[in-house]
């Protein structure tokens, strides 16, 4: 099967976890891949792992923080390959830290990475994908976009803020053959939580206990392509964490029960 060969796909937050994890799983089907983040280096060992020829691979290295040159870097995907078919809005990073200790500059930055990067990237895609009458836009979102949970405050809220903008574009776009998805991980084996930040703007620099048996980056890729592939609007991965989701609409008194017994970590 190679549903993706020599599809155009825009990545961020490819230099680990379920970024890196996608980009080996496209480019399985010789889809055309450009990865971004901010550590270059790694980067390019990820585009060595694709074992991609080099002209259908582009490292492209931006802070998420800044994106006010995003439809220049689209205009640069554009030089090289002609088009973008996917881009998978997937760079982030958590919070351990309560609402009441961490500074309104530290809540700003959460959002700047988590929400508005995403929209910016969007909007800078969204011409070339109506000029092309075709496009498919991937919002990595999370358990944490559908219910607040301890020490995760503005993460929680710029993931929240995800499924607003990103439902709304699918309403807007969905007629010029623009497709959007949204991702919900629950759990997954990641440096998510080493790399979350903490109340003093340091990170966090411990594996969640929780996370430690959690589902694979791989798996949860694999799961993401599959929800592309089959037009999916909304997906839910991970373990049993994801039953959550469900229990909160169907049974929101039980929800509040279970949700003050889980440990943060
Ligand atoms: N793992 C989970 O359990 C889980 C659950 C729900 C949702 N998610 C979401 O999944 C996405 C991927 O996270 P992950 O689990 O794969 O964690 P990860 O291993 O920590 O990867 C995060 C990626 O985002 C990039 N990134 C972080 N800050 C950035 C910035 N300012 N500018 C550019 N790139 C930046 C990192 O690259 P650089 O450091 O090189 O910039 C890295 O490639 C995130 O949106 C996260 O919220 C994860």
């Amino acid at each position: 099967m190679r549903e993706f060969k020599d599809k155009v796909i825009w990545i961020t937050g490819a230099s680990s976890g379920i970024g890196e994890a996608l980009a080996i799983e496209f480019a399985k089907q010789e889809a055309r891949l450009i990865l971004s983040a901010r550590r270059e280096d790694e980067l390019k060992r990820v585009a060595i792992l694709t074992k991609l020829p080099e002209l259908d691979i582009m490292i492209l290295p931006f802070d998420l923080s800044d994106t006010r040159n995003a439809s220049g870097l689209a205009a640069q995907i554009l030089n090289k390959f002609g088009r973008i078919d996917i881009l998978i809005n997937n760079g982030g990073y958590s919070q351990r830290s309560e609402a009441g200790e961490t500074s309104i500059d530290i809540d700003r930055q959460l959002m700047e990475v988590n929400y508005f990067s995403y929209v910016a990237l969007t909007k800078a895609v969204l011409p070339y994908m109506k000029r092309q009458k075709s496009g498919h836009i991937i919002a990595i979102s999370s358990i944490a976009g559908k219910f607040g949970f301890y020490l995760r405050s503005s993460y929680s809220a710029a993931k929240h803020a995800l499924h607003g903008f990103f439902d709304s574009l699918r309403l807007e776009t969905e007629k010029q053959g623009i497709k959007t998805l949204i991702v919900c991980p629950g759990k997954i084996k990641t440096n998510v939580s080493l790399n979350a930040v903490t109340a003093s703007g340091a990170v966090h620099s411990k594996m969640d206990e929780s996370h430690e048996d959690a589902m694979s980056a791989e798996e949860c890729a694999v799961q993401i392509i599959s929800g592309i592939l089959n037009n999916k609007e909304e997906i839910y991965i991970g373990g049993k964490e994801i039953l959550m989701v469900k229990i909160k609409r169907f049974f929101p008194k039980l929800f509040g029960r279970l949700i003050r017994k889980q440990s943060p970590y």
